[in-house]
């Protein structure tokens, strides 16, 4: 027998978002089991029910909600990983959205399989992951995702987002523009390789091994180490990772900003464009380490990108100092940093 699905009244969010915002959502739903996604759409079909605003959760790690959540919270918590395909060389893995991010790439590093352990430790679920196309250390999300499978909450209707139909890039997919009411990832399929080969270009992990020999096991382990020296575990200080982009400037603003400091570090994207360290931006006006509001919120005092929840932080502190770093940035640099969780 499984469980039938329970809607909940007035709910607090604070365990469920790693901003640790206390805000509570009107009607709150857990989906644990692909039958309550089928709950959920026949309970929306019900005659005579007021169509919902809908807000899909899933780890809680990039999203900021500005109050209280008017309408009804689905909570993403499905679990299951699938083999789809598998030969000699690579195997194509079919993985509902409610798995943890970090437990999946364990998982992948423990079986063999390489193309995600460059983001070992990031948080959040599997389902969020195609939808700001995570990225770090040299690796994104999307040269490995073969399909994303979604499903329309109120119809039922399954939508199959193919790697291509996904438009992603540098934090981008389309499904951070649908915006379309009701429109959930339900699984993610991935097309990983058998045999390793390293990607350890990124300036720390070079350093690491340049005597090591790197395999898969010692690259997560790598990650894990460098990742805890400087981003503040959620669990331990609330933040969202990255509050800000990094910003993408045209080549003759880069000159301009050379002329102003000649050590901005900048990477030339394939585009011809150029990639800009908001983190560095974020330093050189001042704000990394320094606490804002009776202690707080503050950028985090070894990565200036990370904005930091001290303790009893409200949505409107959070957002004040998110709104003093970019009008400093751009007083001084007149470059807009564009910010990285979901304003909800
Ligand atoms: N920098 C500073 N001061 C800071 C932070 C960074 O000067 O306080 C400089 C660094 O010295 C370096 C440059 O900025 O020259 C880049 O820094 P880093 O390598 O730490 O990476 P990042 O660009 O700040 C991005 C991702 C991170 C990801 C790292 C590693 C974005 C928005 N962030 O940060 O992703 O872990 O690269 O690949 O692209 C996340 O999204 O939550 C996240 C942590």
């Amino acid at each position: 027998m499984t469980a039938p699905l329970i809607i909940q009244r007035n709910v607090n969010l604070q365990a469920a978002n790693t901003m640790g915002l206390s805000v509570s959502a009107e009607y709150y739903a857990c989906l644990k089991q692909h039958k309550d996604l089928v709950d959920v759409t026949a309970y929306l079909a019900e005659p005579g029910l007021k169509k919902p605003k809908l807000h899909v959760l899933g780890g809680g790690s990039n999203i900021i909600f500005k109050g209280d959540v008017q309408g009804l919270v689905l909570h993403i918590q499905t679990k299951g990983i699938y083999c789809l395909k598998e030969d000699e060389e690579q195997i194509t893995l079919q993985v509902a959205a409610g798995e943890n991010w970090d437990d999946f790439v364990a998982y992948c590093v423990k079986q063999g399989f390489s193309g995600i352990e460059n983001l070992s430790l990031i948080p959040g679920t599997v389902g969020a992951a195609p939808i700001q196309n995570i990225g770090a250390y040299g690796q994104e999300v999307s040269d490995t995702i073969e399909q994303v499978n979604c499903i329309d909450i109120f119809s039922g209707n399954r939508q199959i987002y193919t790697q291509e139909n996904c438009e992603f890039a540098y934090r981008q997919s389309i499904f951070k523009q649908l915006n379309v009411q009701g429109l959930l990832v339900e699984s993610v399929v991935f097309r990983l390789k058998k045999h390793f080969i390293p990607n350890i270009k990124y300036h720390p992990l070079s350093i690491v091994f340049k005597e090591d020999l790197p395999t898969l096991k010692r690259v997560r382990d790598a990650i894990i180490d460098i990742r805890n020296s400087k981003l503040p575990n959620p669990v331990e200080l609330a933040n969202t990772g990255s509050f800000f982009q990094n910003p993408i400037v045209t080549k003759p603003h880069l000159q301009q900003l050379l002329l102003l400091d000649e050590n901005i570090p900048f990477y030339p994207q394939s585009s011809g464009d150029i990639k800009l360290a908001a983190g560095y931006l974020i330093e050189q006006c001042g704000f990394k380490g320094q606490l804002f509001f009776d202690g707080k919120v503050g950028m985090h005092a070894l990565q200036a990108l990370v904005l930091v929840n001290y303790g009893n932080a409200s949505a409107k502190d959070v957002l004040n100092l998110a709104k003093k770093v970019v009008d400093s940035v751009f007083e001084r640099y007149q470059v807009k940093l564009v910010q990285e969780p979901v304003l909800i």
